[in-house]
């Protein structure tokens, strides 16, 4: 009896630090790996530079830059590039098992809405697109240029072939002249963003909306997103005036769980002007205005 009573105030005593320890640990909790996607042309050695930006916010943040289809295999097909970059994704994933954060530079947005919609239980909290042709691509700039040299009112003769659509950038190739061959012969953009109707459509869309937050950056001085508002969902109507995404078929009817994600409130667009398409990562305005914040 005696020795309980002694006992008591000993082990609530021992309660009280635990708890203390405990709140500790959690509140010193680790930011999330950084996961990125590169884009056209593109390699992951370009992003040293927003690497260092993170981690110089964000101390011992794990980034990762994924190392596939580097260069010129980054005109590969997407299906063939989003299988690679799944199990490339989905290993290092589930190494740790905690959520991460995705962050795509260009044609890798693109890659990444895919991965997001065909992955069950992806575990991404924030995907992050950096200027990314996401409703598609309606304009001949250098890059389409050195794969397709014609000009833009003729690119679809050639990228709605079948065998063109084995150039990714084919894939999202969007001539608002010709819608309905668009979505006829383009393999890969219409289906993931929900403007035919398929069987994977709802459990891709449930896939998709398990991300906490998707944040769209882009901008007016890009120079090769056409029309540039496509890092944000917009695109050219048939008079090739830009309608704005909440206006685009696939937000009204959610095709793809765009509207949903807005209406949750998680969906943050950031439009900076003065930015040249190759300078996205490596300026640090963009990196404090646009991003920073949302690497916790
Ligand atoms: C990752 O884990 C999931 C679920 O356990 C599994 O289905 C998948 O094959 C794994 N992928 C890799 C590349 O390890
Ligand atoms: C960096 O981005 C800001 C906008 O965020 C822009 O005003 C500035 O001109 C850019 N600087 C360079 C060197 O591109």
């Amino acid at each position: 009896m005696l020795h309980l009573i002694l006992t008591m105030p000993s082990l609530l005593f021992l309660q009280g630090f635990l708890q203390v320890l405990l709140l500790l640990v959690c509140s010193s909790e680790a930011y999330k790996p950084v996961i990125i996607v590169h884009g056209l042309f593109d390699e992951p050695n370009n992003f040293k530079t927003l690497t260092k930006f993170i981690q110089q916010a964000h101390p011992d943040t794990e980034v990762t830059a994924l190392d596939l289809f580097d260069n010129v295999k980054s005109l590969r097909p997407l299906w063939t590039q989003t299988k690679g970059f799944r199990s490339a994704l989905e290993s290092k994933l589930n190494q740790s098992r905690e959520s991460a954060h995705l962050l795509c530079f260009s044609q890798g947005g693109v890659i990444c809405r895919a991965l997001l919609s065909v992955i069950p239980n992806h575990n991404i909290h924030t995907f992050i697109a950096l200027s990314s042709p996401l409703a598609g691509q309606f304009g001949v700039t250098d890059y389409v240029k050195k794969v397709v040299p014609v000009p833009k009112k003729l690119v679809y003769k050639l990228c709605y072939l079948r065998l063109w659509q084995d150039i990714s950038i084919c894939e999202y190739w969007n001539d608002p002249h010709h819608r309905d061959l668009y979505l006829k012969k383009v393999d890969f953009l219409p289906l993931i963003n929900g403007e035919i109707q398929h069987e994977h459509l709802d459990e891709w869309k449930k896939n998709f909306l398990q991300i906490k937050k998707m944040v769209l950056i882009g901008g007016p001085d890009d120079g090769v997103i056409t029309p540039w508002q496509s890092s944000h969902f917009g695109f050219y109507n048939d008079n090739e005036e830009v309608v704005e995404m909440k206006n685009q078929e696939f937000y009204t009817s959610d095709a793809f769980g765009l509207k949903t994600l807005d209406s949750r409130g998680d969906i943050s667009v950031c439009v900076q002007s003065g930015v040249p398409h190759l300078h996205w990562h490596i300026n640090i305005t963009v990196f404090n205005n646009c991003i920073k914040d949302w690497l916790i």
